[in-house]
């Protein structure tokens, strides 16, 4: 029979194998899939393995700072933590386009992917959070016909662009290959993992960039992740996070009259996604309490300046899709 502790005693065993002396190099997503990697492979190889955080400005308010500190303290892996948010920001810099959006931020993660492992390395393997469903499509990788070994050709990121340059195809290694999604929480858990890695939400590699709809710029960002934390706050006091596949917050770049005391306000609407999902593939929009959509709306409308007005998206996929962009 499966058990949790089962498979990190042999994974332990099969990572010290395969990998040696060498040194194996890991990207953190902040995801239950390689923050789980991330613990086996440090428990195994300890500081033969480098682990490394790009933060591309566009994660949830103080998911990043979050995701430092409790590999540091609870885990005690050192995370090198590259800050690479004014380049992203740079790069997409009055960009409107959703596509070319999310291809210049794909392109800049494998620049800034590149930059930094040359700079940390030399690494012998990359280490991947590879899961069975994606095993069996594989389109990222190569097979060494020499020694059967699956080589990187791209960096299996969710941006899914870029080819890596000759020189950094590194051999990979994939400890979670055999597992399903909900098999790797139960190890994520059984590690100590917190829930909110366990359980996270999907959320997409571009992050809160192709949820500001238009040009993205550090006010925007700022009014975002604000009205985005009140969201989260608000479905995790009323225990609907489990519930939902997808609750989140959507900046749009237009401006509405509206009126506060007695001032009359000019200021960004925020558009509340919140779907019930399978798989992603098609979703619901979620028919959540009124009363909750009240209590959301008014703090975001009280507590995050440069908003004035809630609105509530109830179009389901299809034929709308999940992210706006
Ligand atoms: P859509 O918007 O196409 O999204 O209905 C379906 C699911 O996929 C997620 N999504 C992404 N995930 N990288 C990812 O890893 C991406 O670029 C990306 N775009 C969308 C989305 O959040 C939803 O769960």
């Amino acid at each position: 029979t499966w058990t949790t502790a089962a498979f990190v005693e042999q994974s332990v065993r099969e990572i010290r194998a395969k990998v040696g002396d060498k040194r194996v190099l890991l990207a953190l997503s902040g995801g239950v899939d390689s923050s789980t990697l991330a613990f086996l492979l440090h428990r195994a190889i300890e500081d033969q393995l480098t682990c490394m955080f790009i933060d591309q400005g566009f994660m949830r308010k103080y998911e990043p700072e979050r995701l430092v500190k409790l590999f540091h303290e609870q885990f005690h892996i050192p995370v090198e933590y590259v800050n690479a948010r004014d380049r992203f920001l740079q790069a997409i810099a009055g960009v409107t386009d959703p596509e070319e959006k999310r291809r210049r931020i794909g392109h800049e993660f494998i620049r800034v992917f590149e930059e930094e492992s040359r700079k940390l390395g030399p690494f012998d393997y990359l280490a991947q959070g590879t899961l069975y469903p994606d095993v069996i499509e594989s389109a990222d990788t190569n097979v060494d016909p020499k020694t059967g070994e699956r080589v990187a050709v791209k960096i299996k990121s969710h941006h899914n662009v870029g080819g890596l340059p000759k020189d950094l195809r590194f051999k990979l290694i994939e400890p979670l290959r055999k597992l399903f999604k909900d098999e790797v929480r139960k190890v994520g858990r059984s590690i100590g993992l917190p829930e909110e890695i366990v359980n996270r939400h999907p959320f997409p590699g571009p992050g809160l960039a192709i949820r500001i709809l238009g040009e993205v710029t550090d006010e925007r960002l700022d009014i975002l992740r604000d009205a985005d934390l009140i969201v989260r706050q608000e479905i995790n006091r009323h225990e609907m996070y489990g519930e939902l596949w997808q609750a989140f917050a959507v900046l749009l770049p237009i401006r509405s009259v509206g009126v506060m005391g007695d001032q009359r306000t000019y200021a960004y609407p925020i558009v509340l996604r919140f779907v019930k999902s399978e798989d992603g593939m098609t979703a619901d929009w979620a028919r959540v309490p009124y009363d909750l959509l009240e209590l959301i709306s008014n703090r975001i409308v009280n507590e995050v300046s440069g908003v004035n007005r809630v609105v509530y998206d109830i179009t389901s996929k299809p034929p709308g899709t999940i992210e706006w962009e």
